[in-house]
């Protein structure tokens, strides 16, 4: 096999994981569920569970990749002993990642369509939430404008991949990832001076027990922990592909620790964008209407406030781009781990692989987009193709997987506890304290195990 090309400096490895987790799991998922499930009290419990599973977890996956120097495909083959079967682990990296990129391309191409409609302006013509609320319904609706975007999105990603991973991935990565924290600080910043700021950071960030009790605690928790392992990526192998190109020179813990306080500073800011902006258009709104937190939101209430603005088609041509990278990054990361489970699986060289994906992508995506359209009444288990794939990834693949990884560490059938703390603890800043250990053998399997159950159904 070739050397394995590494990343050519820390900050890439920061900021290509940290932009393989930032994704629309932040800027578009984040606030509508946290809308959708009352605010303030769904965002507390999220950031518990992020340290309580997206931090121990991430290092399972990062030490995995590491200490293997390989991605899903064949990372387990190399870590486990003789007669073990954990290597059945690859088909649900594999299946979890084509599966995630099959409904997910197909929304970064709206972040791309509403960018252009900002750029040229032809979306200040509507006026008001129902008109807005129309010309995305116009859009969804036209498979002749989908899929020649989501087309796009695929040839673009994959192109960057086809550049290597030095001159491709990280190149383009770094430079979108330091865009979007600079757009996404100036927009923050924007967003706060708005008369509505006051009763948006209200419901954002205060507490409310009656938010609480109106959405259903167990709702809520649920969507908590099933976004917390959707933000950060975890449990298909998309994290840890990014440990296996880096070197032993600083400890894992610490670097997930980065990524993880990365990511959760774009998803808190999204909301911070979004929700003094809705309250200010919405004057005297106590909270967001169930109906409104859907796939709308941004694009019929956000949008009705950028057209009623003077700047607003600047300000929307800024935020749609910052969703555009956001987006981008995550697709450019899942590729580049479906690119290297090719070139661990097969002799192809980088552009081949890229090449035969882009085909099998696009066929891939068409169910998706389809389900929107001409495919609408098509239903199994009574979900669209979209929501179907959205469910499998979020609800079952992304909990399984990071089961997986979490008992593989920690058990003495697995890689077992020392071997994978000796890999996680090499090199500079933070080592695991002590107490992790009965922790994550003990109590975050079942913690996960309960999130699994509570969200497959
Ligand atoms: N972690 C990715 C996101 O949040 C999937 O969009």
């Amino acid at each position: 096999m070739q050397q394995r090309e590494k990343f050519s400096s820390r900050l890439g490895f920061i900021l290509i994981s940290a932009g393989c987790a930032i994704g629309l799991g932040n800027v578009y998922r984040f606030p509508i569920i946290t809308g959708a499930y009352g605010g303030a009290f769904f965002v507390l419990i999220y950031l518990v569970f992020l340290l309580l599973l997206g931090v121990p977890v991430m290092t399972a996956e990062l030490s995995v990749g590491r200490g293997s120097q390989r991605s899903i495909a064949t990372s387990f083959e190399v870590l486990e002993r003789k007669g073990q079967k954990w290597h059945l682990m690859k088909y649900l990296g594999v299946v979890g990642n084509y599966l995630l990129m099959m409904f997910y391309t197909c929304i970064s191409g709206w972040m791309v369509i509403y960018f252009f409609k900002y750029l040229t302006g032809s979306i200040l013509q509507y006026e008001g939430v129902e008109a807005l609320g129309g010309a995305f319904g116009a859009m969804v609706s036209n498979p002749g404008l989908l899929i020649p975007v989501t087309f796009g999105v695929i040839l673009l990603c994959f192109g960057a991949c086809s550049l290597g991973l030095q001159k491709g991935v990280e190149k383009i990565t770094k430079v979108m990832m330091l865009m979007l924290l600079a757009l996404i600080l100036g927009l923050g910043a924007y967003s706060c001076t708005l008369s509505g700021a006051g009763a948006g950071l209200k419901f954002y960030l205060v507490p409310s027990l009656e938010n609480l009790r109106a959405s259903g605690v167990w709702t809520v928790i649920s969507a908590a922990m099933g976004q917390a392992f959707f933000t950060l990526s975890l449990g298909m192998g998309s994290i840890a592909i990014f440990g296996s190109y880096i070197d032993r020179d600083r400890s894992l813990l610490g670097e997930a620790v980065t990524i993880t306080a990365l990511d959760t500073f774009v998803a808190l800011m999204s909301g911070l964008i979004i929700f003094p902006a809705y309250f200010t258009f919405n004057a005297g709104a106590q909270g967001i209407p169930a109906d409104q937190a859907g796939a709308g939101f941004l694009f019929t209430t956000l949008s009705s406030i950028f057209n009623s603005m003077g700047a607003g088609r600047v300000i929307g041509a800024f935020f749609f781009l910052f969703m555009m990278f956001a987006a981008f990054s995550t697709v450019i990361a899942v590729f580049e781990n479906i690119v290297s489970f090719w070139l661990e699986l097969t002799k192809f060289s980088r552009r081949k692989i890229a090449a035969i994906n882009v085909a099998l992508m696009m066929v891939l995506s068409l169910p998706c987009i389809l389900s929107l359209n001409v495919w609408s009444n098509v239903q199994i288990f009574g979900k669209t193709f979209m929501d179907l794939e959205d469910y499998m990834v979020s609800n079952l693949l992304l909990p399984i997987g990071s089961l997986c990884y979490v008992l593989f560490c920690t058990s003495r059938y697995g890689w077992g506890w020392d071997r994978y703390e000796a890999e996680v603890n090499s090199g500079l800043g933070l080592k695991l304290p002590r107490w992790i250990r009965p922790y994550m053998t003990y109590v975050l399997p079942v913690i996960i195990a309960v999130i699994l159950v509570l969200s497959a159904f």
